[in-house]
């Protein structure tokens, strides 16, 4: 790695990873605080956005040096500590490969920050998922009329209790073996993992994710994909209306020809919606009592 030696003294990895450590218990994993995003700045203005990109991979480096030392004696399960460090070696192999083009490594790259959040410990891989603790978007009371509004409100305060802190899961798709465990018996191992969390760490509320596989209509358009939404419902968990967007419009027709056909032609509007599965009843279904 060509490297600059006055880059690192004036602006030290250590630095940087002393400002991510400042960053709020709970916040969206796209969050870069405005000392993350000034010191990018500065080294662009300096030295070029080609050697950030390169300070960003020592920067990975360095968090997961320091995390695999962390989770040595961290409360989390053995197979959680293995996702990590399958994570940690696939992050750290598209470094050496050069797997990624010219942009990636820099902010607001998503996949870029979702390796940042893992690196950090910010983020948890879980296997289909990945979550990070955050709120639940208040904008879903707001997304379909005064039923939903009502049925949200009184899930917010007298079965969550409140809106955080809640994990919030995430579809990284630059990792394989994420991708690999999306069917259903990988969607139940992810929700497993995510039951056992939940009960070492009592204060989080549940689980909520938002995105185009939760909507219904799935259910005639592409009914290998119904599970996910069933799976939630059926069990304890709500589903709430969000509404179509171009996220999911691009997700939804990325991989299926058949729903970008039906986009095409009109057939089938991609829509979002938000399924949250509170945490008692989540883990009551992990146990196998519901
Ligand atoms: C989410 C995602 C990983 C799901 O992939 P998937 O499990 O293969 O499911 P898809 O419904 O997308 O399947 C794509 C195609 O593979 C086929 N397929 C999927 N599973 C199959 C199986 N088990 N056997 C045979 N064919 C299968 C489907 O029929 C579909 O083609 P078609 O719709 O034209 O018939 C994939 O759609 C994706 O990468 N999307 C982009 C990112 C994204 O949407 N993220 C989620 C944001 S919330």
């Amino acid at each position: 790695m060509t490297y600059n030696r006055k880059l690192l003294s004036k602006y030290p990895v250590s630095k940087y990873l002393d400002l991510i450590d400042q960053y709020p218990g709970i916040e969206i994993y796209t969050y870069a605080s405005a000392d993350i995003l000034q010191l990018c700045r500065e080294i662009i203005t300096e030295y070029g956005e080609q050697k950030l990109e390169i300070y960003h991979k020592d920067v990975l480096i360095s968090l997961i040096n320091r995390s695999r030392a962390k989770l040595k004696n961290a409360p989390l399960s053995e197979d959680i500590k293995g996702l990590y460090e399958m994570d940690f070696s696939r992050i750290i192999k598209d470094i050496q490969m050069n797997t990624h083009k010219e942009g990636f490594y820099l902010y607001p790259q998503d996949k870029f920050m979702k390796d940042i959040g893992v690196c950090s410990l910010r983020i948890i891989p879980a296997g289909a998922q990945k979550i990070n603790v955050y709120r639940l978007p208040r904008r879903f009371l707001f997304s379909n009329g005064i039923l939903q509004f009502f049925r949200g409100t009184i899930m917010a305060m007298l079965t969550l209790k409140g809106f955080q802190p809640i994990y919030d899961m995430h579809t990284d798709s630059h990792d394989p073996h994420l991708i690999s465990e999306w069917h259903y018996d990988g969607w139940v191992r992810f929700y497993k993992r995510v039951a056992e969390l939940l009960k070492v760490n009592s204060n989080i509320i549940g689980i909520y994710g938002i995105g185009w596989p939760f909507d219904p209509q799935l259910e005639h358009i592409s009914p290998r994909q119904a599970y996910l939404r069933k799976l939630v419902t059926e069990n304890g968990g709500y589903l709430f209306y969000i509404g179509p967007s171009m996220n999911a419009i691009k997700s939804s027709t990325f991989k299926s020809e058949k729903r970008r056909s039906l986009y095409e032609s009109g057939k089938y509007i991609p829509k979002e919606y938000m399924v949250v599965w509170p945490r008692k009843s989540l883990i009551a279904w992990a146990n196998g009592s519901c």
